[in-house]
Protein backbone atom coordinates (compact mmCIF):
# COMPACT_ATOMS: atom_id res chain seq x y z
CA UNK A 1 0.00 0.00 0.00
CA UNK A 2 1.12 3.30 -0.89
CA UNK A 3 1.89 5.59 1.97
CA UNK A 4 -0.51 6.11 4.77
CA UNK A 5 -2.47 9.63 5.22
CA UNK A 6 -2.10 11.35 8.48
CA UNK A 7 -5.04 11.79 10.43
CA UNK A 8 -4.38 14.00 13.52
CA UNK A 9 -6.72 13.72 16.41
CA UNK A 10 -6.94 16.37 19.14
CA UNK A 11 -8.70 14.26 21.92
CA UNK A 12 -11.04 16.40 24.32
CA UNK A 13 -11.09 14.67 28.19
CA UNK A 14 -8.12 12.42 29.32
CA UNK A 15 -10.21 9.67 31.18
CA UNK A 16 -11.15 6.53 31.51
CA UNK A 17 -12.35 6.83 27.66
CA UNK A 18 -9.49 9.28 26.69
CA UNK A 19 -7.28 6.13 27.76
CA UNK A 20 -9.46 3.69 25.86
CA UNK A 21 -9.18 6.11 22.54
CA UNK A 22 -6.05 6.56 22.93
CA UNK A 23 -4.63 3.39 22.57
CA UNK A 24 -6.77 2.41 20.37
CA UNK A 25 -5.15 5.35 18.05
CA UNK A 26 -1.95 4.04 19.12
CA UNK A 27 -2.79 -0.04 18.29
CA UNK A 28 -4.59 0.49 14.98
CA UNK A 29 -2.65 1.10 12.15
CA UNK A 30 -0.40 -2.20 13.68
CA UNK A 31 -2.81 -4.70 13.46
CA UNK A 32 -4.91 -3.42 10.07
CA UNK A 33 -3.66 -2.03 6.57
CA UNK A 34 -5.67 1.10 6.48
CA UNK A 35 -5.11 3.68 4.15
CA UNK A 36 -5.30 6.41 7.19
CA UNK A 37 -2.77 6.45 9.89
CA UNK A 38 -4.03 8.28 13.25
CA UNK A 39 -1.57 10.36 14.59
CA UNK A 40 -1.65 11.33 18.37
CA UNK A 41 -1.86 15.65 17.57
CA UNK A 42 -3.04 17.50 20.49
CA UNK A 43 -4.82 16.25 24.19
CA UNK A 44 -6.85 18.97 26.01
CA UNK A 45 -7.66 18.39 29.76
CA UNK A 46 -8.35 21.60 31.80
CA UNK A 47 -5.58 20.31 34.47
CA UNK A 48 -1.99 21.76 32.95
CA UNK A 49 -0.44 19.53 34.78
CA UNK A 50 -2.52 16.33 34.09
CA UNK A 51 -2.34 16.99 30.21
CA UNK A 52 1.20 17.38 30.32
CA UNK A 53 1.19 13.87 31.96
CA UNK A 54 -1.65 12.25 29.70
CA UNK A 55 0.29 14.23 26.27
CA UNK A 56 3.88 12.36 28.03
CA UNK A 57 2.21 8.94 28.52
CA UNK A 58 0.50 8.43 25.44
CA UNK A 59 2.91 9.89 22.91
CA UNK A 60 0.49 12.82 22.06
CA UNK A 61 2.52 15.66 20.37
CA UNK A 62 1.19 18.49 22.45
CA UNK A 63 -1.51 19.56 24.65
CA UNK A 64 -4.04 22.12 25.62
CA UNK A 65 -6.06 23.59 28.23
CA UNK A 66 -9.15 24.75 26.58
CA UNK A 67 -11.21 22.40 24.12
CA UNK A 68 -11.81 25.66 21.60
CA UNK A 69 -7.95 25.48 21.19
CA UNK A 70 -8.45 22.07 19.60
CA UNK A 71 -11.17 23.07 17.51
CA UNK A 72 -9.89 26.10 16.22
CA UNK A 73 -6.29 24.35 15.39
CA UNK A 74 -5.23 24.05 11.61
CA UNK A 75 -3.27 21.00 12.24
CA UNK A 76 -6.29 18.84 13.96
CA UNK A 77 -8.68 16.84 11.54
CA UNK A 78 -10.47 15.11 13.78
CA UNK A 79 -11.92 15.93 17.44
CA UNK A 80 -12.74 12.99 19.60
CA UNK A 81 -14.89 14.11 22.46
CA UNK A 82 -14.17 11.99 26.11
CA UNK A 83 -16.18 14.45 28.44
CA UNK A 84 -18.98 13.88 30.48
CA UNK A 85 -22.07 14.01 28.76
CA UNK A 86 -22.79 17.73 29.33
CA UNK A 87 -19.92 19.02 27.10
CA UNK A 88 -20.64 17.05 24.33
CA UNK A 89 -23.14 19.18 22.36
CA UNK A 90 -21.32 21.96 22.93
CA UNK A 91 -17.74 20.50 21.73
CA UNK A 92 -18.93 18.53 19.05
CA UNK A 93 -21.36 21.29 17.32
CA UNK A 94 -17.92 23.88 17.71
CA UNK A 95 -16.20 20.81 16.23
CA UNK A 96 -18.10 20.71 12.92
CA UNK A 97 -18.77 24.38 12.45
CA UNK A 98 -14.81 24.51 12.69
CA UNK A 99 -14.88 21.50 9.56
CA UNK A 100 -13.53 18.75 11.75
CA UNK A 101 -14.56 15.08 11.98
CA UNK A 102 -16.42 14.52 15.16
CA UNK A 103 -15.72 10.66 17.13
CA UNK A 104 -18.24 11.22 20.17
CA UNK A 105 -18.33 9.69 23.19
CA UNK A 106 -21.98 7.93 24.11
CA UNK A 107 -24.60 9.04 25.11
CA UNK A 108 -24.65 11.56 21.62
CA UNK A 109 -25.92 14.43 24.56
CA UNK A 110 -28.17 13.98 27.91
CA UNK A 111 -31.08 13.84 25.80
CA UNK A 112 -32.55 13.60 22.48
CA UNK A 113 -33.24 17.74 22.02
CA UNK A 114 -29.85 18.20 22.97
CA UNK A 115 -28.76 15.72 20.39
CA UNK A 116 -31.18 16.99 17.70
CA UNK A 117 -28.60 20.07 16.74
CA UNK A 118 -25.35 17.96 16.97
CA UNK A 119 -26.50 15.85 13.96
CA UNK A 120 -27.62 19.07 12.25
CA UNK A 121 -24.24 20.61 12.87
CA UNK A 122 -22.50 17.48 11.42
CA UNK A 123 -24.92 16.97 8.32
CA UNK A 124 -24.48 20.59 7.59
CA UNK A 125 -21.08 20.64 7.64
CA UNK A 126 -20.39 17.30 5.82
CA UNK A 127 -18.16 16.14 8.36
CA UNK A 128 -17.55 12.32 9.15
CA UNK A 129 -19.00 11.47 11.99
CA UNK A 130 -19.31 8.41 14.62
CA UNK A 131 -20.55 7.54 18.29
CA UNK A 132 -18.53 5.36 20.46
CA UNK A 133 -21.33 2.47 20.91
CA UNK A 134 -18.07 0.03 21.23
CA UNK A 135 -19.81 -3.15 22.09
CA UNK A 136 -20.97 -3.50 18.25
CA UNK A 137 -17.59 -4.66 17.57
CA UNK A 138 -16.44 -6.86 20.35
CA UNK A 139 -16.44 -9.76 17.74
CA UNK A 140 -18.69 -12.21 19.82
CA UNK A 141 -21.84 -9.44 19.49
CA UNK A 142 -20.65 -8.89 15.76
CA UNK A 143 -20.85 -12.30 14.73
CA UNK A 144 -24.19 -12.14 16.78
CA UNK A 145 -25.39 -9.82 14.44
CA UNK A 146 -23.73 -12.22 11.14
CA UNK A 147 -25.79 -15.20 12.71
CA UNK A 148 -29.29 -13.23 12.76
CA UNK A 149 -28.38 -11.74 9.14
CA UNK A 150 -28.02 -15.11 7.80
CA UNK A 151 -31.69 -15.68 9.30
CA UNK A 152 -30.48 -18.42 11.47
CA UNK A 153 -32.64 -17.35 14.08
CA UNK A 154 -35.81 -16.56 12.50
CA UNK A 155 -38.52 -14.91 13.75
CA UNK A 156 -36.99 -13.47 16.94
CA UNK A 157 -39.67 -13.96 19.81
CA UNK A 158 -37.64 -12.23 22.94
CA UNK A 159 -35.17 -9.34 23.70
CA UNK A 160 -33.36 -9.00 26.84
CA UNK A 161 -30.83 -7.31 28.17
CA UNK A 162 -29.19 -6.25 31.48
CA UNK A 163 -26.24 -3.86 32.85
CA UNK A 164 -25.40 -4.23 36.38
CA UNK A 165 -23.48 -2.57 38.28
CA UNK A 166 -22.88 -2.03 42.49
CA UNK A 167 -20.44 0.78 43.08
CA UNK A 168 -23.34 3.88 44.30
CA UNK A 169 -24.87 1.55 46.96
CA UNK A 170 -22.82 3.16 49.52
CA UNK A 171 -24.76 6.50 50.75
CA UNK A 172 -21.72 8.35 51.65
CA UNK A 173 -20.57 8.83 48.09
CA UNK A 174 -21.02 12.57 47.31
CA UNK A 175 -22.46 13.22 43.97
CA UNK A 176 -21.20 15.47 41.48
CA UNK A 177 -17.12 16.70 40.01
CA UNK A 178 -13.84 14.88 38.66
CA UNK A 179 -15.11 10.70 38.85
CA UNK A 180 -18.43 11.00 40.37
CA UNK A 181 -20.58 12.93 36.99
CA UNK A 182 -22.50 10.35 36.67
CA UNK A 183 -24.46 10.51 39.78
CA UNK A 184 -24.81 14.72 39.17
CA UNK A 185 -28.11 14.68 36.80
CA UNK A 186 -27.10 18.11 35.54
CA UNK A 187 -23.86 16.53 34.03
CA UNK A 188 -25.19 13.05 33.21
CA UNK A 189 -28.47 13.73 31.92
CA UNK A 190 -29.78 10.65 33.56
CA UNK A 191 -28.60 8.04 35.23
CA UNK A 192 -28.29 4.30 34.60
CA UNK A 193 -30.65 5.04 31.78
CA UNK A 194 -28.24 7.24 29.64
CA UNK A 195 -25.11 5.64 31.44
CA UNK A 196 -25.68 1.76 30.65
CA UNK A 197 -28.97 1.06 29.20
CA UNK A 198 -27.93 3.41 25.86
CA UNK A 199 -25.62 0.69 25.19
CA UNK A 200 -27.90 -2.13 25.49
CA UNK A 201 -30.29 0.02 23.35
CA UNK A 202 -28.01 0.64 20.78
CA UNK A 203 -26.88 -3.14 20.35
CA UNK A 204 -30.65 -3.83 20.66
CA UNK A 205 -31.26 -1.59 17.75
CA UNK A 206 -28.41 -2.87 15.69
CA UNK A 207 -29.72 -6.44 16.24
CA UNK A 208 -33.52 -6.43 16.73
CA UNK A 209 -34.69 -3.15 14.71
CA UNK A 210 -36.54 -0.33 15.93
CA UNK A 211 -38.76 -0.12 19.32
CA UNK A 212 -42.17 1.34 19.24
CA UNK A 213 -43.19 1.23 22.63
CA UNK A 214 -41.81 1.52 26.14
CA UNK A 215 -43.42 0.90 29.56
CA UNK A 216 -40.48 1.41 32.45
CA UNK A 217 -39.82 1.99 36.16
CA UNK A 218 -36.63 4.29 37.43
CA UNK A 219 -36.01 4.26 41.65
CA UNK A 220 -33.39 6.73 42.99
CA UNK A 221 -32.71 4.63 46.48
CA UNK A 222 -30.47 7.34 47.90
CA UNK A 223 -32.00 10.62 47.55
CA UNK A 224 -29.54 12.69 48.95
CA UNK A 225 -25.85 13.10 48.57
CA UNK A 226 -23.05 15.84 49.12
CA UNK A 227 -22.35 17.55 45.66
CA UNK A 228 -19.14 18.16 45.47
CA UNK A 229 -18.88 21.10 43.21
CA UNK A 230 -21.36 23.31 45.78
CA UNK A 231 -20.20 21.66 49.22
CA UNK A 232 -23.95 21.21 50.27
CA UNK A 233 -26.27 17.87 50.48
CA UNK A 234 -28.11 18.01 47.42
CA UNK A 235 -31.33 15.93 45.57
CA UNK A 236 -30.18 13.25 43.85
CA UNK A 237 -31.70 13.53 40.18
CA UNK A 238 -30.51 10.36 38.23
CA UNK A 239 -31.97 7.41 38.01
CA UNK A 240 -30.25 4.61 40.36
CA UNK A 241 -32.16 1.77 38.91
CA UNK A 242 -34.27 1.14 35.78
CA UNK A 243 -35.98 -1.58 34.52
CA UNK A 244 -38.29 -2.03 31.38
CA UNK A 245 -40.39 -3.65 29.21
CA UNK A 246 -40.90 -3.42 25.53
CA UNK A 247 -41.97 -3.60 22.11
CA UNK A 248 -40.18 -4.04 19.22
CA UNK A 249 -41.07 -3.29 15.37
CA UNK A 250 -40.57 -6.81 14.30
CA UNK A 251 -43.23 -8.16 16.79
CA UNK A 252 -40.42 -9.22 19.58
CA UNK A 253 -41.00 -8.06 22.94
CA UNK A 254 -37.67 -6.67 25.01
CA UNK A 255 -37.14 -7.03 28.48
CA UNK A 256 -33.96 -4.36 29.00
CA UNK A 257 -32.17 -3.78 33.33
CA UNK A 258 -29.67 -1.41 34.68
CA UNK A 259 -28.97 -0.74 37.90
CA UNK A 260 -25.79 0.42 40.20
CA UNK A 261 -27.12 -1.67 43.08
CA UNK A 262 -26.61 -5.32 42.11
CA UNK A 263 -24.02 -6.36 45.28
CA UNK A 264 -21.28 -8.03 43.62
CA UNK A 265 -21.25 -7.21 39.87
CA UNK A 266 -19.04 -4.69 38.25
CA UNK A 267 -20.07 -4.51 34.64
CA UNK A 268 -21.84 -7.17 33.80
CA UNK A 269 -24.23 -6.45 30.53
CA UNK A 270 -25.69 -9.99 29.10
CA UNK A 271 -28.12 -10.13 26.15
CA UNK A 272 -29.98 -12.81 25.07
CA UNK A 273 -32.44 -12.98 21.55
CA UNK A 274 -34.64 -16.03 21.46
CA UNK A 275 -35.58 -16.34 17.88
CA UNK A 276 -38.24 -19.78 16.76
CA UNK A 277 -35.39 -21.53 15.40
CA UNK A 278 -32.32 -20.63 17.80
CA UNK A 279 -30.74 -18.20 20.47
CA UNK A 280 -28.22 -16.66 21.36
CA UNK A 281 -26.42 -15.41 24.64
CA UNK A 282 -23.81 -13.07 25.39
CA UNK A 283 -21.99 -11.75 28.59
CA UNK A 284 -19.47 -9.20 28.84
CA UNK A 285 -17.60 -10.96 31.55
CA UNK A 286 -16.85 -13.55 28.74
CA UNK A 287 -16.91 -11.33 25.73
CA UNK A 288 -14.85 -13.61 23.50
CA UNK A 289 -17.67 -16.33 23.95
CA UNK A 290 -21.48 -16.47 22.20
CA UNK A 291 -23.34 -19.13 23.36
CA UNK A 292 -25.46 -20.74 20.75
CA UNK A 293 -28.40 -22.85 20.69
CA UNK A 294 -29.89 -23.80 17.40
CA UNK A 295 -32.89 -26.31 17.27
CA UNK A 296 -31.68 -27.75 13.46
CA UNK A 297 -29.50 -29.83 15.78
CA UNK A 298 -30.18 -33.56 16.10
CA UNK A 299 -32.18 -34.07 18.98
CA UNK A 300 -29.70 -35.86 21.22
CA UNK A 301 -27.16 -33.70 20.40
CA UNK A 302 -29.03 -30.61 20.67
CA UNK A 303 -27.50 -28.45 23.48
CA UNK A 304 -25.86 -24.96 23.90
CA UNK A 305 -22.86 -24.27 21.79
CA UNK A 306 -20.21 -21.82 23.84
CA UNK A 307 -18.42 -20.89 20.74
CA UNK A 308 -14.89 -19.06 21.52
CA UNK A 309 -14.77 -16.59 18.72
CA UNK A 310 -11.22 -16.63 17.68
CA UNK A 311 -10.56 -17.79 14.61
CA UNK A 312 -9.75 -16.07 11.25
CA UNK A 313 -13.01 -16.35 9.58
CA UNK A 314 -15.00 -15.45 12.56
CA UNK A 315 -15.63 -10.89 12.75
CA UNK A 316 -12.28 -9.09 12.96
CA UNK A 317 -10.26 -12.11 14.69
CA UNK A 318 -7.54 -12.00 11.43
CA UNK A 319 -6.04 -8.81 12.61
CA UNK A 320 -5.03 -10.41 15.95
CA UNK A 321 -3.00 -13.41 17.15
CA UNK A 322 -3.47 -17.19 16.08
CA UNK A 323 -6.89 -19.15 16.09
CA UNK A 324 -7.25 -19.54 19.46
CA UNK A 325 -6.14 -16.85 21.61
CA UNK A 326 -8.95 -14.45 22.72
CA UNK A 327 -8.55 -10.31 22.78
CA UNK A 328 -10.17 -8.32 25.23
CA UNK A 329 -12.39 -4.95 25.84
CA UNK A 330 -10.24 -2.83 24.52
CA UNK A 331 -9.97 -4.13 20.89
CA UNK A 332 -13.71 -2.96 20.37
CA UNK A 333 -12.38 0.31 20.71
CA UNK A 334 -9.32 -0.65 18.19
CA UNK A 335 -12.14 -1.87 15.67
CA UNK A 336 -14.32 1.31 15.72
CA UNK A 337 -11.09 3.18 14.65
CA UNK A 338 -10.27 0.64 12.36
CA UNK A 339 -13.96 1.03 10.91
CA UNK A 340 -14.17 5.01 11.00
CA UNK A 341 -10.89 5.15 8.92
CA UNK A 342 -11.46 2.07 6.81
CA UNK A 343 -14.93 4.04 6.20
CA UNK A 344 -13.04 7.34 5.50
CA UNK A 345 -10.90 6.05 2.92
CA UNK A 346 -14.14 4.85 1.06
CA UNK A 347 -16.06 7.74 1.77
CA UNK A 348 -18.98 6.25 3.84
CA UNK A 349 -20.26 6.99 7.04
CA UNK A 350 -19.01 4.32 10.04
CA UNK A 351 -21.99 3.41 12.14
CA UNK A 352 -23.56 4.58 14.79
CA UNK A 353 -23.31 8.06 13.19
CA UNK A 354 -24.77 11.02 15.11
CA UNK A 355 -27.90 10.32 13.06
CA UNK A 356 -28.41 6.83 14.20
CA UNK A 357 -27.42 7.04 17.70
CA UNK A 358 -30.09 9.58 18.02
CA UNK A 359 -32.92 6.55 18.42
CA UNK A 360 -30.93 5.24 21.28
CA UNK A 361 -31.59 8.81 22.74
CA UNK A 362 -35.23 8.80 21.41
CA UNK A 363 -35.64 5.36 23.16
CA UNK A 364 -34.35 6.50 26.74
CA UNK A 365 -36.16 9.62 27.16
CA UNK A 366 -39.43 7.23 26.63
CA UNK A 367 -38.24 5.34 29.08
CA UNK A 368 -37.79 8.08 31.22
CA UNK A 369 -40.82 9.85 30.72
CA UNK A 370 -42.53 6.35 31.31
CA UNK A 371 -41.02 5.84 34.02
CA UNK A 372 -42.13 9.54 35.39
CA UNK A 373 -45.80 9.29 33.78
CA UNK A 374 -46.53 5.87 34.60
CA UNK A 375 -47.54 5.56 31.48
CA UNK A 376 -46.65 3.17 28.24
CA UNK A 377 -44.50 5.65 26.05
CA UNK A 378 -44.38 5.82 22.09
CA UNK A 379 -40.30 6.03 21.05
CA UNK A 380 -40.55 9.61 19.12
CA UNK A 381 -37.77 10.86 16.76
N1 LIG B 1 -18.12 3.58 25.26
C1 LIG B 1 -18.06 3.21 26.52
O1 LIG B 1 -18.10 2.04 26.84
C2 LIG B 1 -17.95 4.25 27.60
C3 LIG B 1 -17.43 3.88 28.85
C4 LIG B 1 -17.28 4.90 29.81
C5 LIG B 1 -17.65 6.20 29.51
N2 LIG B 1 -18.19 6.50 28.31
C6 LIG B 1 -18.58 7.89 27.98
O2 LIG B 1 -17.38 8.64 27.80
C7 LIG B 1 -17.52 9.96 28.32
C8 LIG B 1 -16.43 10.20 29.35
O3 LIG B 1 -16.55 9.22 30.37
P1 LIG B 1 -15.27 8.74 31.21
O4 LIG B 1 -15.66 7.51 31.90
O5 LIG B 1 -14.05 8.76 30.37
O6 LIG B 1 -15.23 9.92 32.27
P2 LIG B 1 -13.98 10.37 33.15
O7 LIG B 1 -14.56 11.12 34.29
O8 LIG B 1 -13.07 9.23 33.41
O9 LIG B 1 -13.22 11.37 32.17
C9 LIG B 1 -13.78 12.57 31.74
C10 LIG B 1 -12.66 13.50 31.36
O10 LIG B 1 -13.20 14.70 30.80
C11 LIG B 1 -12.47 15.80 31.35
N3 LIG B 1 -13.26 17.00 31.19
C12 LIG B 1 -14.43 17.32 31.79
N4 LIG B 1 -14.86 18.51 31.32
C13 LIG B 1 -13.95 18.95 30.42
C14 LIG B 1 -13.83 20.10 29.61
N5 LIG B 1 -14.74 21.07 29.64
N6 LIG B 1 -12.74 20.21 28.81
C15 LIG B 1 -11.82 19.24 28.77
N7 LIG B 1 -11.87 18.12 29.52
C16 LIG B 1 -12.92 17.98 30.33
C17 LIG B 1 -12.19 15.37 32.77
O11 LIG B 1 -11.15 16.14 33.34
C18 LIG B 1 -11.79 13.92 32.53
O12 LIG B 1 -10.45 13.83 32.12
C19 LIG B 1 -18.94 10.03 28.87
O13 LIG B 1 -19.77 10.61 27.91
C20 LIG B 1 -19.32 8.58 29.11
O14 LIG B 1 -20.70 8.34 29.02
C21 LIG B 1 -18.34 5.55 27.36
Amino acid sequence: MAQKKPLNIGLVGYGFMGRTHSNAYKQVSQFFDLEYRPVLKAVCGRSEENARKFAENWGYESFETDWRKIVERKDIDAVDICTPNDSHAEIAIAAAKAGKMVLCEKPLARTLKESLPMVEAVEKAGVPNTVWYNYRRVPAVTMAKQLIEEGRLGKIFHYRANFLQDWTISADLPQGGAGLWRLDAAAAGSGVTGDLLAHCIDTALWLNGSIDTVTAMTETFVKERKHNLTGKVEKVSIDDACAFLCRFQNGSLGLFESTRYARGHKALYTLEINGEKASIRWDLHDLHRLQYFTHDDEGKLRGWRSIHVTDGDQPYMKHWWVPGLQIGYEHSFIHQVADFLENLAAGKPCSPTFREALETQAVCDAVLDSAETKQWQSVVL
